[in-house]
């Protein structure tokens, strides 16, 4: 397939590019409900799980309510977390936060952080002995298979009986992919996308779309209760980068499929479909919708 030279973003750039249209994407009422559980306790003991370069704490610490808050961000990508004071300098102004080496002030807030590059899916992982109020994940579970998940629960469920802290998982794909307007090969493109995510990786295959579904599912297995409500990414047609970075997404995961000589996908139909949508964004003609869910999980 062609090489495009449209704008590929690199992981951090893409955190930082998908930064509003997660923001905007947010469930307002589990949102509510997260802030409602999330006591003011001081201070307050806050966990991101595959916190990237820390977009999450960014969005969430202004919006709960308790002034002294500590967090601690956990990534299994030493190159991102190396990264999260950049994020936060260059971040600042936008969500109007003061940051120094570990704190970053919200008006009369003072977030505590701590970053370090971490699998949170290791037993052996120090966050398993500490006490949390709150456990928050945001754009994380797609990533994961089901037996992933799965022991997930059994440790959240065996380490964090203590102090039984609500988790609040935000962006949770699901199956929605809607491009407007149409195209007639858009279900097939999706198909072909979807597949691409779930596909057989060295740890099984990953939830992709089934995400929320699934992740809701394991955690009612091990004893949960969960609240969830609808976080679609709504992409305008005036947001080029964003729909052209999901465009290359697309087109890298069609690569791969057929390289690796995956049914159905045909080269020459999907390369016409790419240029179309690409010409589309360029007249600001197309837009886009990602499905996702939030959730909050509780104790019962
Ligand atoms: C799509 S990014 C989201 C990053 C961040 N939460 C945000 O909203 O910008 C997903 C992140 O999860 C991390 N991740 C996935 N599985 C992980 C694991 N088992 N332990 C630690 N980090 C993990 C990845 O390295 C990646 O940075």
């Amino acid at each position: 397939m062609a090489a495009t030279d449209t704008f590929v973003p690199t992981e951090y750039e893409w955190l930082l590019l998908r930064f509003n249209a997660d923001q905007a994407a947010r469930a307002s009422e589990i949102e509510q409900q997260a802030r409602a559980r999330a006591s003011a306790r001081a201070p307050l003991k806050v966990l991101d799980l595959g916190a990237g370069a820390g977009a999450n704490l960014l969005y969430l610490a202004p919006r709960l309510p308790a002034t002294d808050q500590a967090w601690v961000l956990v990534d299994r990508d030493a190159a991102l977390v190396e990264r999260v004071r950049t994020c936060f300098d260059r971040m600042s102004a936008k969500v109007a936060a003061a940051v120094a080496d570990d704190l970053v002030s919200f008006g009369d807030q003072r977030v505590t952080y701590q970053a370090r590059t971490g699998d949170f899916l290791a037993a052996t992982d120090p966050i398993w002995e500490q006490p949390w109020d709150l456990v928050v994940a945001n754009a994380v579970f797609d990533m994961l298979s089901r037996e992933q998940v799965d022991a997930f629960f059994a440790l959240a469920a065996e380490r964090w009986a203590g102090r039984r802290p609500t988790l609040y998982f935000t962006i949770n794909l699901d199956h929605q992919l809607r491009f407007i307007p149409a195209h007639p090969d858009d279900d097939q493109v999706r198909a072909m996308f979807h597949g691409h995510m779930r596909r057989q990786q060295y740890y099984g295959r990953a939830l992709g779309p089934d995400s929320a579904e699934a992740v809701t599912d394991l955690a009612r297995v091990h004893g949960f209760t969960v609240t969830s409500g609808s976080s679609p990414w709504r992409i305008p047609a005036d947001a080029g980068a964003m729909l052209h970075a999901n465009l290359d997404f697309i087109e890298r995961a069609a690569d791969e499929m057929i390289t690796d000589g995956a049914d159905g996908i045909d080269r020459d139909p999907f390369a016409r479909w790419l240029s179309a949508r690409r010409e589309s964004i360029e007249r600001a003609e197309l837009s886009l919708e990602v499905g996702h869910r939030d959730l909050l999980i509780e104790w019962p």
